[in-house]
């Protein structure tokens, strides 16, 4: 959450309009404001506005050639949204820019501090301390750890120096990029230009001063060594492949996604390897604890089900942030985090926990050089490609199976009738799950076994992109409470064919009920794996129509790397 991205060049350049490509890429970490800081004319140049990234390009018209850009994009934890509150923040004598992804723990010491020295703040933003703090620190920068707690990254530059300064405590994500011409700074790969074929991960605890296209790295405040990777964006990210939406592109790739995970989890000697080492393990542990949060989540309670149900072995699926010290794990066991970001804050915590216990961690992630991947044991790639929507649709159906391959080597009957039924439920969602024609004023989304999951995961794909009052519950639960918010003006949509009664207590209370038919899972034991796509689309087209933009739904942000 809250995108960096910045440049540097020998010569002046068009280092805004680059910068604001980059923040265009990584609006997916934050969109409520965005701003950018380049040296003009001996002086620091700074336009913020409020809301998606064209308000900031129509405030930035035909911006000079420069030798240095800093930006970024918001999503808001402490101060509202406003332009006063956005990035980047100024040094109160105007000479330090910074932009910062995290939270200064002791803002209100540094705010002590910082009064002390005559200098008073003008947002409530923790931010603000960052370059006050720096320019108190003067030539001793590299010893900005010692000074500020909490978990962060930021980058900073200096009027007249066209410098940039990078520190990072803690797991937030922050890359340097080069090409020939220029240094990038990104919170995210994916927003490196083609051109970069260099890069270099900051690390916990590092700082990084950029002067003419040149990185000196420290560590704690002592010189080190850091050497260029070689690095190839294969990637467009820009490329809705002719979709209007993200969201709608990436629920299109699902059978594709299907067809390269069934190849590579069959027949990659590196995975199938891996694999096995995952299925040795398994032997060894009474216990397998799934950790996730959102979407993620409700792929491991899946996984859990399958494990059970395939291995007999007890299988728990954990909320991450509701995992804790006094949490009962069962010994011994084994962990499975799921994960498309690789940096959920939440999901990083419970990983403390599970290590504090010495229980081995397997990750099932799609972002592979993440955070959460790093810190595995052995990673599983979800083989998605970048999703950008911040609803997850592809990765979750990736997630499934690539769990249930990783229980069992389905034969290639399972495997092929998957991928065809999942192109099927694709091109025949919007008749198996039409639009109504009226909109509900609350839809409910009940299931059983399996079935109650994807009943869970549709109203949170409902909910993040409509704004609808929208849950999933067990079928046979709704008498129980629920019931009695059930009108005339109430959907429910019912995943299975058992659960007739439910339906029937519905309808006889007026609601409508639209039944999704499970596959027969005899014959199509992997089916489950698509199921929810007509609830996906049906989540996208019901956004639209509502007029939101279900790429970039209100308050969310794709990769939420706060507690
Ligand atoms: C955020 C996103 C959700 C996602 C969840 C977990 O809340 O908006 O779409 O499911 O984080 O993210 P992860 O990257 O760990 O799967």
């Amino acid at each position: 959450m809250c995108g960096i991205f910045g440049c540097q060049s020998l010569q002046p350049q068009n280092l805004v309009e680059k910068t604001l490509q980059g923040l265009k890429i990584l609006e997916y970490r934050g969109y409520d404001s965005a701003g950018i800081a380049y040296n003009a004319t001996n002086q620091l140049k700074i336009i913020k506005a409020v809301g998606g990234l064209e308000r900031l390009a129509n405030k930035t018209t035909t911006p000079p050639p420069t030798n240095v850009c800093i930006g970024h994009t918001r999503w808001a934890t402490n101060g509202a949204v406003s332009v006063k509150n956005s990035h980047p923040h100024l040094s109160a004598d105007g000479s330090i820019a910074v932009v910062h992804n995290g939270i200064i723990e002791n803002y209100q010491q540094c705010v002590t501090k910082l009064a002390k020295h005559g200098i008073k703040l003008k947002t409530p933003v923790d931010t603000e301390v960052i370059p006050n703090i720096l320019y108190l620190l003067s030539h001793n920068k590299h010893n900005i750890h010692k000074y500020l707690q909490g978990q962060y990254v930021f980058c900073a530059t200096e009027q007249l120096q066209n410098n940039l300064f990078l520190a990072k405590k803690g797991s937030l994500p922050l890359y340097i990029g080069r090409d020939q011409q220029t240094i990038y700074i990104s919170s995210d790969t994916l927003a490196l230009p083609q051109s970069v074929n260099q890069i270099i991960a900051m690390e916990d605890l590092e700082t990084c001063e950029i002067i003419n296209q040149q990185p000196t790295f420290y560590h704690n405040n002592h010189p080190i060594r850091k050497d260029w990777q070689p690095f190839n964006q294969s990637f467009v990210a820009s490329d809705k492949n002719g979709f209007t939406t993200y969201m709608e592109k990436e629920i299109n790739e699902i059978p594709a996604i299907t067809q390269r995970i069934i190849t590579a989890y069959q027949s990659d000697p590196t995975i199938r390897t891996l694999q096995r080492q995952f299925r040795t393990q398994l032997k060894t542990v009474n216990c397998v604890h799934l950790c996730a949060c959102g979407t993620s989540y409700h792929a491991a309670k899946i996984i859990a089900h399958i494990i059970e149900r395939e291995l007999h072995l007890r299988a728990i699926a954990h909320i991450s942030s509701e995992l804790n010290a006094t949490t009962l794990l069962a010994e011994p066991s084994l962990a499975i985090v799921i994960s498309q970001s690789g940096e959920t804050a939440d999901t990083l915590a419970a990983m403390d926990i599970l290590q504090q216990q010495n229980i081995p961690i397997i990750a099932l992630c799609n972002v592979t050089t993440s955070t959460i991947a790093k810190r595995s044991q052995i990673v599983f790639p979800l083989l998605c490609g970048p999703e950008i929507a911040v609803a997850s649709t592809k990765v979750f159906c990736a997630a499934v199976l690539v769990g249930c391959l990783l229980i069992n080597d389905y034969n290639t009957i399972s495997c092929d009738n998957l991928i065809k039924y999942t192109t099927k439920t694709l091109r025949n969602a919007r008749k198996l799950l039409p639009t109504p024609s009226k909109i509900p004023h609350q839809i409910f989304i009940i299931g059983k076994g399996i079935n109650y999951t994807l009943a869970l995961e549709a109203a949170l794909k409902i909910k993040e992109v409509t704004y609808l009052h929208c849950e999933g519950y067990p079928a046979n639960e709704l008498k129980h409470g629920p019931l009695s918010l059930v009108d005339d003006n109430t959907l429910a949509i019912v995943f299975g064919d058992d659960s007739a009664n439910a339906s029937a207590e519905i309808q006889a209370r007026g609601g409508k009920v639209v039944t999704l038919l499970s596959p027969d899972y005899q014959h199509n034991p992997l089916a489950f794996v698509s199921q929810i796509i007509p609830a996906q689309i049906f989540a996208l087209d019901l956004a639209l129509s509502l007029g939101n933009n279900p790429d970039k739904p209100r308050n969310l942000a794709k990769s939420v790397t706060v507690l």
